[in-house]
């Protein structure tokens, strides 16, 4: 990480504000005396919303943070995490009530209910113990988005053994690394799944990250693919069990343990500053009762009534706590879809909404640009009167993809809610609440009822309104994460020694308040350029160029320059329209003088990039992250770096070759 001056400019203003409608905050779940009654005590705020689980020992205490930067939340409860989020609300009547609205990418479907669900869970967990997998024991997920991925998520957790959830698109190496870090004994995965209309193979990849790890027992696989895969799937015997054989000859029922508050949930790799991955640790009762109030109250949910949709993979956080845990938790009906956006039409997403009646829509800014840069005019065919809540998550949204989305998916009538977290946190942290903020267009705004967050300047003091700096929590919080994996040293030095005397968690990420105290997320502090002596956030620049009606999307990163310390480099991609008269032709050097321009007009000359470079695609991981550091290797004339980690790694070549090509250089 590199040093940071405390301020980071306040080059951006917005002054639109959206108020709630009357109709909507009469309704909400959330009014604005949450905010003053977790003021007021804040444990006793975080008891109030930890009863609204199932407990089979109540707690003999709220917090204990006496060994910081270790919490326990309350301490000697007991709870099941799966009997809470499925058999309690079988129990209060309800389990005919859909869970779980499922839509595979060729178009089938299955609905289950929350006791179908239950048994299925139960079959799981039955089957995981028959393999001899008890509390404590890992198990790794590699799975495409099937109800089976959820099944045994939970069928882990109703037996107290840890879930690590790798991301299907990983590579083998990737499973293996994680595998081995956790000692998982069993894994979980299926025969092959459906990308982009073709069935793929998964455990073949599999099968290569396994060959000689010595904590693997078991390879548990599910029948996804099945005849629609080209060959037969290779089997270890001895070692493979077909999950249909296995889970399906168990019985339906199943006893649940009540495990200790801090009893160990799962485990979530998620990558740092190093090349290893850090084991994310999460535990039972404060993480779960963070996930469902969030989910409630950020949401607005209404069990029995709204069909909720996140569109994120299980493989991530954002999958765990808002498709499997805080939705089940609060007795969600939800759509989960397997396949990709654009499979078979651009239209998919909105078809789904329309066909099941989803309510409550939750992405990210990624495909948010996406969506904008297909059209309005596909959204518009569709009937989304359903929808009355949407959500945003992963990276700072720029004001004019919230916009877009207000305006086109949510008809100028849903609340958009921007929710700042991580892997880290658990949960969400800072969120506008949809019936009480007058929310702003690119601003996270404030930390949740319950949540401290602060701006600090490089010595840890609050800066003043409109300053920025470094985002910090500077109170325990229930869902945070109790350390990483097998290495303690490693969480202290990563969260906590930056501002070790003041006691904060360091999030990584740059932000600044605004006259009215709200937050705005800056990027992380390792994407803050030095441009002069100025400190400018790659996201400014990015957003003022996607403000530019001819900007799809934009990739900012700071190249040394002997100069001004560093000068920005922009990657953009053009609207379809503008891309045809623009690349190569005397259109578009103009176009990129005209995007320079437009840069200085929106933030200041000063934030004016160096170099504009039209290209056709930017380098994403498969979570839709741009790898800044590899447009930093092209911008400051280098080798490109390791680009396994990207979801299509000749998207480099194509944008070095333009580069050298002197396409975009002025
Ligand atoms: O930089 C912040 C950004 O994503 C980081 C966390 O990434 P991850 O652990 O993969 O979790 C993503 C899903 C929770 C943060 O440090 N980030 C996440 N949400 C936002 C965001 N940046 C700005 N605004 C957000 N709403």
């Amino acid at each position: 990480m590199t040093e940071q001056s405390p301020a980071l400019d306040n080059l951006l203003t917005e002054s639109r504000t959206f108020p709630p409608s009357d109709e909507f905050a009469a309704k909400a779940n959330a009014t604005a005396e949450l905010y003053a009654d977790a003021d007021t005590d804040r444990e006793a705020f975080w008891a109030k919303q930890a009863e609204r689980l199932h407990w089979d020992t109540p707690w003999t205490s709220v917090l204990d943070w006496s060994d910081a930067p270790f919490a326990k939340w309350f301490v000697g409860g007991k709870l099941n995490v799966a009997y809470n989020c499925v058999d309690r609300h079988v129990e209060e009547g309800h389990g005919d009530q859909v869970a779980m609205h499922w839509v595979g990418e060729p178009g089938d479907t299955r609905d289950i209910t929350y006791a179908e669900l239950r048994g299925e869970v139960c079959r799981a967990a039955n089957a995981l113990a028959s393999l001899g997998v008890g509390a404590h024991d890992r198990v790794a997920i590699q799975l495409p988005m099937i109800p089976e991925a959820i099944v045994a998520m939970l069928a882990c957790a109703r037996i107290g053994a840890l879930h690590s959830v790798v991301f299907g698109g990983f590579s083998p190496a990737a499973l293996r690394s994680r595998v081995d870090d956790a000692e998982a004994k069993v894994v979980i995965t299926s025969d092959g799944q459906y990308r982009r209309g073709k069935a793929v193979p998964m455990k073949a990849g599999v099968d290569d990250a396994l060959a000689g790890a010595e904590s693997v027992e078991k390879v548990v696989v599910v029948r996804r693919a099945g005849d629609d895969l080209d060959g037969e799937v290779a089997w270890t015997d001895g070692r493979d069990v077909w999950w249909h054989d296995l889970v399906d000859a168990q019985p339906d029922d199943h006893t649940a343990e009540a495990f200790d508050s801090e009893h160990p949930l799962y485990i979530l790799y998620t990558s740092g500053t190093t090349g290893k991955p850090k084991g994310i640790l999460h535990t039972s009762g404060g993480y779960l009762t963070q996930a469902a109030y969030t989910h409630r109250v950020v949401f607005d949910h209404k069990p029995g009534e709204d069909v909720y949709w996140c569109t994120a993979d299980i493989g991530w956080v954002t999958g765990h706590s808002y498709i499997v845990y805080g939705p089940l938790a609060n007795r969600a009906t939800q759509v989960v879809y397997e396949g990709t956006p654009n499979t078979p039409h651009e239209g998919r997403h909105w078809e789904i909404v329309q066909n099941y009646g989803v309510s409550i829509y939750y992405t990210a800014p990624t495909l948010i640009r996406t969506f904008m840069k297909w059209g309005a005019d596909i959204p518009g065919k569709y009937d989304l009167s359903s929808l009355r809540v949407l959500g945003s998550v992963g990276e700072p949204i720029n004001p004019e993809a919230w916009m877009w989305y207000r305006e086109h998916i949510g008809g100028d009538r849903c609340p958009v809610v921007d929710t700042w977290w991580q892997t880290e946190t658990g949960a969400i942290m800072i969120s506008p609440l949809p019936g009480v903020t007058h929310a702003k267009p690119g601003s996270a705004q404030r930390p949740l009822p319950g949540i401290s967050a602060k701006v600090v300047d490089n010595d840890g003091t609050e800066v003043p309104a409109k300053g920025g700096g470094y985002l910090v929590l500077d109170k325990p919080w229930p869902s945070m994460l109790r350390g990483i994996w097998g290495d303690d040293e490693r969480y202290r030095d990563t969260y906590w020694s930056r501002f070790a005397e003041q006691g904060f968690y360091f999030a990584g990420d740059g932000a600044k308040y605004d006259a009215d105290g709200d937050i705005w997320l800056l990027g992380r502090v390792d994407d803050v350029m030095n441009v002069s002596g100025h400190r400018i956030s790659t996201t400014e620049v990015e957003s003022a160029l996607v403000s530019h009606p001819t900007v799809a999307e934009a990739a900012v990163v700071g190249a040394t320059d002997a100069t001004t310390g560093q000068g920005i480099v922009a990657f953009v991609i053009l609207r379809g329209g503008a891309a045809e008269g623009g690349e190569g032709s005397a259109g578009g050097e103009e176009a990129i003088q005209a995007l320079r321009a437009h840069v200085a007009k929106e933030i200041g000359p000063i934030a004016k990039p160096r170099q504009i470079m039209v290209v056709p695609e930017l380098p994403k991981t498969r979570s839709g992250k741009i790898m800044r550091r590899l447009l930093r290797d092209v911008a400051e004339n280098r080798e490109v770096g390791d680009v396994t980690t990207l979801a299509d790694s000749s998207v480099m070549d194509l944008i070095s070759k333009g580069m050298k090509s002197g396409s975009g250089d002025e």
